[in-house]
């Protein structure tokens, strides 16, 4: 699949994207700086995942008169995590948009098939309203994104995008394939995945890294 000409998918390419990946890939960074990192790069994309958001005219009062002024709807904004890594970003995204509901999807790669087990799934309220912005740096084989998209349209989203940091190309190729209507938004497309199931040259495993455990 040539990802370039995909209308549904974005692979960043700012500077600052690609810098902080590159930080990020760096075995030696610590818990700290791997946590504050992916905050980072979230709150990046999210700038320009977030451009089509709605907005609402307010009543502002200036010191020179009243007038009415467009504001975020945030609570038009459902921010989903799928747990755990995709916790890392969120500080990234409600930094920007603070008054955006958070609905939470629990998940983990079985080690041995590397098929995505659900354990949790709390979704905010009147879902069809809002733009559902999915967070996991990862998308590996993509069954955890297409899983955690299944949820969500279950329970009524429709605007759904989906933001990551480092994708595989079987993965992206699957999430697209899968789901055509999702907008998907990439930090970096790294080469393969490793009989483990791993990106190469990814970062290892996102969740360990972020919350420092084995
Ligand atoms: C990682 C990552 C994704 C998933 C991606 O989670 O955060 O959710 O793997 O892999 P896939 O595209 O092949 O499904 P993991 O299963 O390691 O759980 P964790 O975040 O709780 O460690
Ligand atoms: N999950 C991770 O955390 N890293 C990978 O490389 C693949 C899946």
């Amino acid at each position: 699949m040539d990802f370039s000409k995909q209308k549904n998918i974005t692979i960043f390419s700012h500077p600052l994207i690609k810098h902080k990946i590159s930080l990020l890939r760096d075995k030696e960074a610590s818990t700290n700086k791997f946590r504050t990192l992916i905050e980072e790069i979230a709150m990046l994309e999210a700038y320009e995942a977030l451009s089509d958001l709605p907005l609402k005219e307010v009543d502002v009062e200036t010191p020179i008169e009243k007038c009415k002024s467009p504001m975020i709807d945030g609570l038009k904004l459902a921010i989903i995590p799928v747990l755990r890594a995709g916790l890392g970003m969120v500080p990234g995204l409600d930094a920007l948009v603070p008054s955006a509901r958070i609905g939470h999807i629990g998940m983990y790669r079985d080690e041995v098939t590397h098929k995505p087990v659900p354990y949790y799934c709390k979704l905010p309220q009147n879902l069809q309203e809002r733009t559902c912005v999915i967070l996991d740096p990862m998308l590996a084989t993509g069954g955890s994104a297409v899983d955690a998209v299944d949820m969500i349209k279950e329970k009524g989203g429709k605007k759904i995008k989906f933001l990551c940091i480092i994708a595989a190309p079987e993965g992206l190729e699957k999430l697209a394939t899968t789901h055509p209507d999702v907008q998907i938004y990439v930090g970096q497309l790294d080469r393969e995945l490793n009989k483990d199931a791993y990106i190469c040259p990814g970062l290892g495993d996102a969740g360990d890294r972020i919350f420092g455990t084995k």
